[in-house]
């Protein structure tokens, strides 16, 4: 049963809110924390670089409610905020994305919503990233519920584009002037060729150390 907030007070309902994210959240985490341990372990390489993890601003629920022209209620915003709980995973090459989205993708409990395949599909403004909505079953103590969260899968080019494109857009509240734009863009096709240049590297060092071991 897709999660819905209880039928009680508005505080105890925005309370309930906050623990039923947080849960879900510390669940993906530890679905991912143990993906990364395994790998590192088993096949002696992790995809994974790093894990982070946030329960999104009220300040920024009601704000996006509002650009969506809905009204701000704690109903709304669970059923009209897929990115309330957020996971961001850095990955080292392109092909980890896909690798990481499977195996994801294959474990019974989570259930995929949508996928936005920004890396196949860059943004107009050059962004990159694989986006997935999921849900992922959290136990109360008298139900279970399924909880959205969204998850972005980058390389650590990706991420840096993001992060710096992010705090250019903020600067300019979210017009940059052109020449900036343009300038971005042609850092993100630089992102893109870095990937490709990195992706092949590593598969020929692959390569060289498969011929090593036989
Ligand atoms: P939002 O209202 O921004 O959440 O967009 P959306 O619900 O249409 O989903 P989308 O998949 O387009 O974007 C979700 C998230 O991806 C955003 O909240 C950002 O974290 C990130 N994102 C999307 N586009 C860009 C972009 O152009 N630049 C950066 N830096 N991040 C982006
Ligand atoms: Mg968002």
């Amino acid at each position: 049963m897709d999660y819905k907030p209880s039928n009680v007070d508005e505080i105890d309902k925005w309370e309930e809110v906050q623990l039923v994210y947080k849960a879900a959240l510390k669940q993906m985490r530890t679905k991912l924390e143990i993906l990364s341990a395994d790998f590192a372990q088993t096949h002696k390489y992790n995809p994974i670089e790093h894990i982070e993890a946030r329960i999104k601003s009220s300040e920024s629920i009601v704000k996006k409610l509002k650009k969506n022209g809905y009204e701000s209620t704690i109903e709304n915003m669970v059923a009209k905020v897929n990115d309330i709980a957020g996971v961001r995973i850095i990955c080292s090459f392109t092909s980890d994305i896909y690798r990481i989205a499977d195996i994801l993708s294959s474990q019974s409990d989570i259930i995929i919503i949508s996928v936005k395949d920004y890396y196949k599909n860059p943004k107009p403004s050059g962004y990159q990233s694989y986006h997935m909505i999921v849900s992922v079953p959290i136990y109360l103590s008298d139900r279970v519920v399924n909880v959205k969260v969204e998850i972005q899968i980058r390389t650590v080019a990706m991420d840096f584009w993001a992060t710096l494109e992010h705090k250019i857009r903020y600067k300019f509240e979210g017009n940059p002037p052109r020449h900036i734009s343009e300038s971005l863009m042609e850092c993100a096709r630089m992102v893109s060729a870095l990937d490709d240049e990195m992706l092949c590297l590593n598969e020929e060092i692959m390569r060289l150390d498969a011929m090593k071991e036989e």
